[in-house]
């Protein structure tokens, strides 16, 4: 009877692994019109392997004529495509899945091999060749995994890391030393490969970092991002001459991201001093404990020239860089470290590079044209050689043609940044801005994180803006100095694009650790006792009224409207111009019940309450 049982148990198993093993579909009609948006490229043997975000799709093209062999659904949605050994890896991040898959370039087909589930929302990963490592961020659960993978594609996680930010792009600098940038604000990670542990954290001069590379001649670390100066203002002569937005390529010596505590450092003077390279029109460098000191910055953005949102980049042998600049549809590259640079046209988001085994050609994907552009670099200066298509593209809906736009730099006066510079990602980079939300200038206030924005009417911090509609004229007008006609604005899909955005998960349901049912409702009771429900109401915990709170701002406003509370555990520093760095001390700021302060045990509550909301 038990052997039976056990038998029956094996027989299961076995069908459900072979279900897996091939269930990468084909699709039938690789020409068909879909809304594929492409966001990662692989070079192998000939083939491009191209993942397609939306569709959860592969498609395996040919890298010299760019013809479409076949597409494999092998996901719901794809975030990351590398290369491992003979393998492929993908991420997907609905699914909060790693795939391993199987290629074989004789016959271009795809075999999923195995599927690791991974700590929520998994976005980006980063592969050490040489000793078969993989690590992967996972986003809102503020963890990095790092696991190895067999030569028969068997993955293994090794350990997990508690990050102090939501983490986005990843490198391996070496076999034993990873780089983790925040997806938000500025902070860079140094981990131990081995261990998982936190070497150092530093901070650069920006943020929303979209690009790490090794520059090999240097032996430094090129990060690509921005740098908005929150002492600015939104006004045409600050924006055109890039002083409220710098687009920049730093570059950190490898050996001073490595080095051991500043603070002790003999040196550690020199560390405080950051080169930088500028047109007159230099942004401020912030002055923190973690500066990590010598740093140039190379701005990528001149008047005329904006470059918005820098991102991915590559570092060739012979020490070309190319970055694509995925704001204002272009390529940067200059043939040599000392040389300047200059363009390229490419399509609509470009977002992912890759090269050819031999460094000849590069292939650049542009998100949200479903094609890629192919670039020589055998002649003197590299130069577009053509446009392969992943296949026709179907009619967007309103909010798609809104993130088109979300994304988009040239809508901002000369190309300088986008929607998303700010909002990253639709949520916030976590710094002040002066754009005039209040009317008032010196009072710079945080980017408000946009997820889960349809039900907090009314907007702006002092709940000035009635509707949505109203807030994204002004956002076009003043915060992006577009210079498209009343007529032109694109209100109408941007609205649309927002009302989609959902809220963002909570740090601790994301990261799988909500306290049990009873501690919650405690904590809820505890919400509503301590009166933050008569501000904080609702699904959205937020009301239309503004009020004073003890809180004033440069110009002696007093009056905000309470933010709503969904997600707020993952848009710090808090309150209108950030002045709170953790929730524990929103908490204990005193507004919110100023004659009978909160008890420790009230506090701890109220955080559970906050951190799942
Ligand atoms: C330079 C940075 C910056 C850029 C670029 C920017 N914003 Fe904002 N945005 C802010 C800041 C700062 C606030 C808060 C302003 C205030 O309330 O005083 C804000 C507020 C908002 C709000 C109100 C949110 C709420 O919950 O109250 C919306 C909606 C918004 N922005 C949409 C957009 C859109 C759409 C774009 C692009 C067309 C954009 N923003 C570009 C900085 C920026
Ligand atoms: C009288 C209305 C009112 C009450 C009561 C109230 N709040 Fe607030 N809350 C606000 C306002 C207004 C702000 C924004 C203030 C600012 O940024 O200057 C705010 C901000 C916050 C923030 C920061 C949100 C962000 O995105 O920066 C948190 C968290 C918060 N409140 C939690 C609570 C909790 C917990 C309680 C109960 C102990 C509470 N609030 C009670 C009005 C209120």
């Amino acid at each position: 009877m038990r052997l039976r049982f056990l038998i029956g148990v094996f027989l299961l198993s076995d069908q459900f692994a072979s279900a897996l093993a091939n269930d990468a579909i084909r699709v039938s009609d690789p020409n068909r019109a879909a809304y594929r948006a492409p966001c990662d490229v692989v070079y192998i043997s000939g083939l491009l392997l191209v993942a397609n975000s939306k569709t959860g799709t592969i498609s395996i093209l040919d890298a010299e004529s760019g013809a479409c062999f076949s597409e494999w659904k092998v996901a719901e949605s794809l975030a990351a495509l590398e290369q491992c050994g003979r393998w492929l890896l993908a991420l997907d991040p609905e699914t909060h899945q790693m795939i391993v898959i199987g290629l074989d370039t004789e016959r271009r087909t795809l075999d999923v091999m195995q599927r690791v589930t991974l700590p929520r929302y998994p976005q980006n990963l980063a592969v050490d060749a040489a000793s078969g490592q993989v690590a992967v961020a996972s986003l809102w659960s503020r963890t990095v995994t790092f696991c190895t993978l067999s030569d028969a594609g068997r993955l293994m996680i090794r350990t997990r890391t508690s990050m102090p930010f939501a983490p986005g792009r990843l490198l391996f600098t070496s076999s034993d030393r990873l780089v983790v940038a925040d997806n938000f604000g500025g902070e860079i990670c140094l981990l131990q490969s081995d261990s998982g542990q936190i070497r150092r954290t530093v901070e650069i001069d920006g943020h929303n970092i979209r690009g790490l590379a090794v520059n090999p001649k240097t032996s430094s670390l090129m990060v690509t991002c921005q740098t908005l100066d929150s002492r600015s203002f939104s006004t045409y002569e600050h924006v055109f001459w890039g002083v409220l937005m710098q687009n920049g390529l730093h570059s950190i010596p490898l050996v001073r991201l490595d080095a051991a505590d500043d603070h002790h450092d003999s040196d550690s003077e020199s560390l405080k001093t950051t080169e930088t390279a500028t047109y007159g029109a230099a942004s401020a460098t912030r002055e923190t404990g973690k500066s990590v000191g010598v740093q140039s910055q190379y701005p990528l953005g001149t008047p005329s020239i904006g470059s918005g949102d820098p991102g991915a980049m590559v570092v060739t042998s012979n020490d070309a860089t190319l970055v694509v600049i995925s704001g204002t549809n272009q390529l940067a590259f200059r043939t040599a470290s000392h040389l300047p640079f200059e363009r390229l046209k490419t399509g609509r988001r470009p977002e992912a590079i890759c090269l050819d085994e031999r460094e000849e050609v590069a292939f650049v994907v542009n998100r949200f044209e479903d094609s890629m552009t192919v670039i020589s670099l055998t002649g003197e200066t590299p130069e577009v050689i053509g446009t392969f298509s992943l296949g026709p593209i179907r009619k967007l809906t309103t909010a798609e043609e809104g993130e088109r736009l979300f994304y988009d730099a040239t809508v901002s006066l000369d190309g300088w940044y986008s929607c998303h510079s700010c909002h990253t990602d639709g949520h916030t980079n976590g710094q002040l801005a002066d754009t005039f939300g209040d009317e008032t200038k010196g009072a710079p206030k945080k980017v408000t994180s946009l997820l889960g924005t349809a039900d907090t009417a009314p907007w702006a911090w002092n709940g000035s803006r009635e509707s949505l509609e109203d807030q994204v004229r002004t956002s076009l007008i003043i915060s992006m100095q577009t210079q498209l006609s009343t007529e032109q604005l694109p209100i109408e899909p941007l609205a649309a694009f927002l009302r989609a955005l959902p809220p963002a998960p909570s740090v601790l349901e994301s990261a799988e650790q909500l306290a049990a049912a009873p501690t919650l409702m405690l904590a809820h009771q505890e919400f509503v006792r301590s009166g933050c429900s008569s501000c904080h109401a609702g699904n959205a915990y937020t009301t239309p009224d503004s009020v004073d709170v003890g809180l004033m701002d440069e110009t002696g406003s007093t009056h905000f409207n309470p933010p709503s509370l969904r997600g707020v555990s993952q848009r710090g520093p808090w309150f209108h111009d950030g002045r709170a760095t953790t929730l524990r001390e929103v908490l204990h700021s005193g507004h919110h019940a100023p004659e009978s302060p909160l008890t420790p045990e009230q506090v701890s509550l109220l955080e559970v309450l906050l951190k799942s909301l």
